[in-house]
C-alpha cells in the first residue's frame, strides 16, 4: 500500500492527503448508520464516517445533532436501527465484547465518587481490567502522570476543579491501552486554560499511538486539536475533510457588509459581480462575500455602494473559519448559538 504524495504538495508542510478509503478499516469505519428512538425521533439519518488510525477525529456539531447517539452506536453501548460500523476493525454489532476490549470511552455526564482518590479510581478502574496488585499501582501512577494529576493523586475527586474531573476520566478510559479512545465533549463547560490543558493530555495520548474520537461544540478546538472533523447537523454529516481543506473550499477572504438597515438584496445587486468573487452568504444583518482578495475587493465594493448610493454599517476582512463552513452548509452559524459557550466551571467544587 503505498500512498503517493501529489508533486506539488512535496516539500510542503501541510499535507492534504487524499488516501484511499478501500484500504485498512482504520479505527472506525461506519457506514449507513441510523438510529430512530421510540417515539420516532430520528437522532441520526445515515451517517458515513472513517477514522484512520492514529488521527485525532472531531465530531463537530450543536446540541441535539446526534453526537452522544453515534458515539454510543460505535461504542457498543446502544443498537443502530441500521447501517453497519467497525471498531478497531471489529463490527460492532457481531462482537460488542471484543470491541469494547480495544476502546475507551469517556462520556458527557461524569460519575465520580466525590469521597475517592484519583487514584484510588484509576486502581479500581484497572482491576476491572484485570489488571491488579503491583501492575495496577505502576499503570495508575503512570497515567496520573500523564494527565498531570501527580500531585492531586492521593486527593478526594470531590475536591478537584472540573478539569481535573475531566483529565481523570481521561485517565480512567485508558488502564487498558485502548487502540481506539472516545470522547464526548470532553471540554463543554470548561473554562479556556483548563480547556487547552485537556487539548494538551489528547495530544499526548494521541502521541503514543491512541486514535481519538472526540465529539466537540467548539469550532476551535475542532480546528487546533483534529486532523479531520466531520460537522453534523440534524442527524447528517454536511461537511468532512481537515479544517485547512474545508475552510479553503469556502475561498480565500471573506468580507463581511454588516448591512445596518441596508437592503441585503439591492446591496448584492449593486456590489454585483466582483472580480474574484467566489460566493455571497447572506447572514442575519449582513452579506458575507467570498473573494480571492479582500483588501483590494473592498475599495472596489465601498465604489459600488457609493454609486448606488446605499449606505451600509463597517466592512471587515477575515480568513474563512469552520463556522463559515456550517453556516454554508447549513444556514445557521454554530458561533453564539445558544450551545456555543457555556458557563465556565465551577471552579473549586468543594461540596
Ligand atoms: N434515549 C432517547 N430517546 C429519545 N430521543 C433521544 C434519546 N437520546 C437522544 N435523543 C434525541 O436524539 C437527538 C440527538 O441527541 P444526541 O444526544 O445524540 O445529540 P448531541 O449531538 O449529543 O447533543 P449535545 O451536544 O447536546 O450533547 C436529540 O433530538 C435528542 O433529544
Ligand atoms: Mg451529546
Amino acid at each position: 500500500m503505498t500512498s503517493t504524495v501529489p508533486e506539488h504538495e512535496i516539500g510542503r508542510s501541510v499535507v492534504t492527503e487524499p488516501v484511499r478509503d478501500d484500504g485498512p478499516p482504520g479505527a472506525v469505519k461506519a457506514r449507513g448508520l441510523v438510529k430512530t428512538f421510540k417515539g420516532g425521533v430520528e437522532a441520526v439519518r445515515g451517517i458515513d464516517l472513517s477514522v484512520r488510525a492514529g488521527e485525532v477525529f472531531g465530531f463537530l456539531g450543536p446540541n441535539g445533532a446526534g453526537k452522544t447517539t453515534t458515539v454510543r452506536m460505535l461504542c457498543t453501548l446502544l443498537p443502530p436501527t441500521a447501517g453497519t460500523a467497525l471498531v478497531a476493525g471489529l463490527d460492532v454489532l457481531a462482537r460488542p465484547a471484543e470491541v469494547r476490549k480495544r476502546i475507551g470511552v469517556a462520556l458527557q455526564e461524569i460519575g465520580l465518587d466525590p469521597v475517592q482518590t484519583g487514584r484510588e479510581l484509576i486502581e479500581l478502574q484497572c482491576g476491572l481490567y484485570g489488571i491488579v496488585g503491583e501492575d495496577a499501582r505502576r499503570r495508575a501512577q503512570e497515567l496520573l502522570d500523564l494527565v498531570g494529576l501527580t500531585d492531586a493523586a492521593d486527593r478526594r475527586t470531590k475536591t478537584y476543579s472540573g478539569g481535573m474531573k475531566r483529565r481523570l476520566d481521561l485517565a480512567s478510559a485508558l488502564v487498558h491501552s485502548p487502540e481506539v479512545l472516545f470522547l464526548d465533549e470532553p471540554t463543554t463547560g470548561l473554562d479556556p486554560a483548563s480547556r487547552l490543558t485537556v487539548w494538551d493530555e489528547v495530544r499526548r495520548i494521541n502521541a503514543l499511538g491512541t486514535s481519538v474520537f472526540l465529539t466537540t461544540q467548539y469550532l476551535e478546538e475542532a480546528d487546533q486539536l483534529c486532523d479531520r472533523v466531520a460537522i453534523i447537523d440534524a442527524g447528517r454529516i454536511v461537511a468532512e475533510g481537515t479544517p485547512e481543506a474545508l475552510k479553503a473550499e469556502m475561498g480565500h477572504d471573506v468580507v463581511t457588509v454588516a448591512l445596518d438597515g441596508a437592503d441585503a438584496g439591492a446591496t448584492a445587486a449593486a456590489i454585483g459581480a466582483l472580480p474574484g468573487l467566489e460566493r455571497v452568504v447572506p447572514e442575519p444583518e449582513a452579506l458575507a462575500l467570498y473573494v480571492e482578495d479582500g483588501p483590494s475587493s473592498i475599495a472596489e465594493i465601498v465604489r459600488r455602494l457609493d454609486q448606488a448610493r446605499i449606505s451600509v454599517g463597517a466592512i471587515s476582512v477575515s480568513r474563512p473559519s469552520l463556522d463559515d463552513v456550517f453556516l454554508s452548509a447549513t444556514g445557521r452559524r454554530l458561533e453564539g448559538a445558544d450551545s456555543a459557550e457555556s458557563p465556565p466551571e465551577s471552579g473549586g467544587d468543594s461540596a
